[in-house]
């Protein structure tokens, strides 16, 4: 089937400019046959008038849950939630049941991807098996099984030398080591950050160096092996500082963030609500400035959802006892859009953020573009539309979200993955 999707503004990280604010793009064999003005088709004509034509949106943090925890989410809901919020590429973190260690695992995702066949599913594998920390897992037979990074997110990885040899490991097979920097003695089974509203609330917080250390560790260890590193959910201002001084060492070092790391503070906790809590944990406006300015001057590459879906069972709790991690997916452009309006990025950096910021990071070849004769995964948007947020009515399998009933500014309206249009809102 052909597309035309006549008269909207293209966006992608080599255009942006008010030239460009009409443009059609042609979307025939899976492919951009063109884009330009006047093209035509025996096809569908869709009329993008006022809405931006990105490409498909890419997240390099997700939890679907399968194996081990469908009662959360499987694969199939996860690639649903995504293309709803416009991405055509979402990246697998390997805690699930049996955790992504070997081969068998990784293949389990992408078959289940490619049954449900909505968005572009790419596993992570751990960087330890059972992510215990102890021994390297089989990186070059979860490699050929499509494994595009490592990480044993939600568990550092807390020996040093232990590290050391997993870079050196990882970067033999060119895989990114992405760590959830957390240092767990600092930390002490603190459930949110450290600071008044922790104290207030008489729960038990881990400062920000909680992170920031384990970033200043690692930062070294890439200087000693030369192995590429990307900061999972960035969320301090001090580790923001360090990724910076790191870029302008020369060094392999990258990072993500997600919008309710720079969209909410550690008040969100307060009424004890488990929704807002998460790993790393909300910080405060200090450290949400500095997200801002990282986003701003690239020294953060990309914007990455860590969506954690989890049941009630789960997040029904009292606050110490619940899971970490909220819904990230249907959200993602909405509150990156809202930085856009306070003028803290433009639009088409927010799109870089979405696209091109992040594929580069995993080295996803022809992802994140529109280029005539490329992949033809697209996002339509519309930066205006209002709408509230019902997390209930989200096709994630879970609705735990601090973002429920919030009036939100930016609406994904169609999603093409390789060509096939994936998903299309009532409108
Ligand atoms: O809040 C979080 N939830 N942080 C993590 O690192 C893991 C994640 C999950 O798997 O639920």
């Amino acid at each position: 089937m052909e597309f035309l999707l006549r008269g909207g503004r293209l966006i992608d990280a080599r255009v942006d400019s008010p030239e460009e604010q009409s443009c059609d793009v042609l979307i025939a064999d899976g492919i951009i046959k063109a884009t330009g003005k006047g093209l035509t088709t025996n096809g569908r004509v869709i009329d993008c008038q006022d809405q931006v034509v990105a490409p498909g949106f890419i997240d390099l943090h997700v939890h679907f849950r399968e194996p081990g925890f469908e009662y959360k989410e499987d694969i199939s809901t996860g690639a649903r939630a995504a293309v709803d919020g416009g991405f055509t590429t979402v990246c697998c973190m390997p805690n699930t049941n049996p955790i992504n260690d070997c081969r068998a695992v990784s293949d389990l995702i992408v078959t289940q991807a490619k049954k449900a066949g909505l968005a572009r599913v790419l596993p992570i594998g751990a960087i330890t098996k059972g992510s215990n920390g102890k021994l390297l897992a089989e990186y070059g037979e979860m490699k050929e099984a499509g494994i595009v990074a490592l990480s044993d997110d939600g568990k550092p990885v807390m020996h040093a030398g232990l590290m050391r040899r997993a870079l050196e490991y990882a970067k033999t097979f060119s895989l990114p080591m992405v760590q959830h920097a957390e240092d767990l003695d600092l930390a002490e089974g603190g459930v949110m950050h450290e600071g008044d509203v922790s104290s207030q609330l008489g729960l038990k917080g881990q400062p920000r160096e909680t992170e920031s250390i384990m970033v200043a560790r690692d930062i070294e260890l890439v200087g000693l092996t030369g192995a590429q590193y990307h900061v999972a959910h960035i969320s301090a201002a001090r580790s923001v500082e360090m990724v910076r001084d790191a870029k302008r060492r020369g060094l392999p070092v990258t990072s993500e963030v997600t919008p309710h790391h720079f969209t909410l503070t550690d008040v969100a906790c307060c009424g004890y609500d488990t929704s807002a809590k998460v790993m790393p944990p909300l910080r405060t406006q200090e450290d949400i400035d500095a997200l801002l300015v990282g986003l701003a001057d690239g020294t953060i590459d990309c914007i990455a959802t860590d969506h954690a879906p989890h049941a009630s069972v789960d997040k029904d709790l009292d606050f110490s006892c619940a899971a970490p991690g909220m819904l990230g997916l249907g959200t993602a452009l909405p509150l990156a859009n809202a930085l856009v309006g306070q003028g803290v990025i433009s639009l088409s950096r927010m799109v870089q953020l979405f696209t091109k910021g992040a594929a580069d990071v995993f080295h996803l070849k022809g992802l994140g573009q529109i280029a005539e004769g490329g992949i033809a995964d697209v996002c339509v948007f519309d930066p205006k539309a209002k709408w509230t947020f019902d997390a209930g009515a989200s096709a994630s399998r879970s609705d735990n979200s601090p973002f429920h009933g919030r009036e939100v500014v930016g609406r994904v309206n169609y999603t093409f993955c390789g060509g096939r249009l994936v998903m299309e809102k009532q409108r």
